[in-house]
């Protein structure tokens, strides 16, 4: 169990701040034409995603097992169909998927640690900048050296069992990763970029969002949040009694939105000045903070730091996104941590080759419709099981675990006003705004 609940926030923070927030974000958010969808992912994150949170962790700490095991248990205890366990099923899966992924873009950042550190881009201009990113994915060499590189660091970790001293660091990370968002958001104010960003990310463009859009906020919120697939319910499985789950939450999600935000204006800045394309898809990070840090005092010294940061923030999230099916292995076949996190890793790493050569030897190579295996493990992570997972957790914690229970681990403070709330966050906000999405999505594909 966690030793504390300072250590349980540290750890859900590390979780939720990642590759989501720093990369993904700022790069979904120029594709999908920034203000309007801006909106839509704030909403969510208020009124989908830090509800769904709160009924993860409590089903977690409830349930006290592996994710599987805990939904599997809490279904037998609410005298439901046991087949509530599909919930943990399903988000162990999407643990694999996302992470063979992830783990290819968190090698993008160890590879720019070093090109940081070489001095590479100093005083580069973004044309270069954009070309080395382009020549750097076109080389399936390099891309599944540091894919490869990333894979073995998570597995040592997870298998060493390091993982509360990581969590510990999460500390000095935090404020770390501001400032150097707050050095990037200097250079972008100082090269003239910062209010045509501003503008981009918080002006109200309706016309841009689409129903995919929507979605995407939608999915984005649960995936930056770690909610949908179990990983914070395995978290919350060692939280202490004492510790309050709403306070913890609600601190945990305002910390994730607030890097999201800072990371978004920080790169808008940076994209605007230059006259780059907001809309130039997942590399958008690996172009622009090099330019910044290419052209400004201390670059070198602030750019490796950066990349040292993002990758720092990836391996805390990897940690979590495979711990559900680690912890199902772990309590089910009684198999060392070792074995496990080698097996697991190992079929991370295979998987996430189809992503390696999705931008290269691939890029024509299409799983089904359009989509190449990263667009395709992508699709199916964040637009089906996360928002799909998350509605099934809110039914269970508002419909099928016994009231009592829920109010018991949630002791919501504030009095009824806020109980209302929270009844009609989860009980009707949540699925009804999961189905919505999903409804309207489905008759824009077939209809439109
Ligand atoms: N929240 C992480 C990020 O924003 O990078 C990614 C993630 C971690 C997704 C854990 C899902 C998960 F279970």
């Amino acid at each position: 169990m966690w030793s504390s609940r300072t250590l349980f926030i540290l750890a859900a923070v590390g979780s939720a701040v990642g590759l989501g927030n720093i990369w993904r974000f700022p790069y979904i958010t120029g594709e999908n034409g920034g203000g309007a969808f801006v909106v839509v992912y704030l909403l969510c994150i208020a009124a989908v995603g830090i509800p769904v949170m709160m009924a993860e962790v409590l089903l977690g700490r409830q349930g006290r097992q592996s994710p599987i095991n805990t939904m599997r248990s809490l279904a037998q205890q609410s005298e439901a169909w046991r087949g509530w366990s599909l919930i943990g099923w399903m988000g162990a899966l999407g643990g694999f998927l996302i992470l063979s992924y992830y783990s290819v873009v968190a090698g993008w950042a160890l590879y720019y640690i070093y090109l940081l550190a070489s001095g590479t881009f100093v005083g580069t201009e973004a044309a270069a900048a954009g070309a080395a990113f382009d020549a750097f994915l076109a080389n399936p060499g390099l891309l599944v050296g540091f894919h490869t590189l990333f894979m073995v660091i998570t597995v040592f970790i997870v298998g060493a069992g390091v993982v509360a001293g990581l969590e510990r660091a999460i500390r000095w990370f935090m404020p770390l990763l501001f400032v150097l968002l707050g050095v990037l958001l200097v250079y972008g104010a100082t090269s003239g970029g910062f209010a045509a960003g501003f503008n981009f990310m918080f002006s109200w463009n309706w016309e841009k969002l689409t129903a995919d859009g929507v979605l995407e906020a939608l999915g984005h919120a649960f995936f930056t949040l770690s909610v949908g697939m179990g990983a914070i319910m395995a978290y919350g499985s060692y939280m202490p009694n004492k510790a309050s789950i709403p306070s913890a939450v609600v601190m945990i999600g305002v910390l994730d939105t607030l890097v999201a935000i800072a990371a978004g204006l920080a790169i808008f800045a940076i994209v605007f000045a230059n006259g780059l394309e907001p809309g130039q898809g997942p590399g958008l990070l690996f172009v622009t903070v090099p330019i910044a840090f290419g052209n400004m005092g201390l670059g070198v010294l602030f750019g490796t730091l950066f990349f040292i940061l993002v990758t720092f923030a990836a391996i805390t999230s990897a940690i979590s996104i495979i711990e559900p099916a680690m912890a199902f292995a772990v309590e089910e076949f009684k198999a060392r941590r070792w074995h496990v996190a080698l097996v697991l890793g190992l079929v991370c790493w295979i998987l996430g080759l189809g992503t390696v050569f999705s931008f290269n030897a691939w890029a024509d190579v299409h799983v089904v419709g359009e989509m190449t295996f990263f667009d395709f493990f992508d699709f199916v992570t964040q637009k089906v099981m996360l928002p799909l997972g998350g509605l099934l957790i809110a039914v269970f914690a508002a419909w099928v675990l016994p009231k009592a229970v829920v109010k018991a681990q949630l002791r919501l403070p504030g009095g009824r006003p806020v109980e209302v709330l929270w009844e009609v966050l989860i009980k009707v906000a949540a699925p009804v705004g999961v189905l919505a999405v999903f409804v309207y999505t489905l008759y824009h594909f077939f209809f439109q």
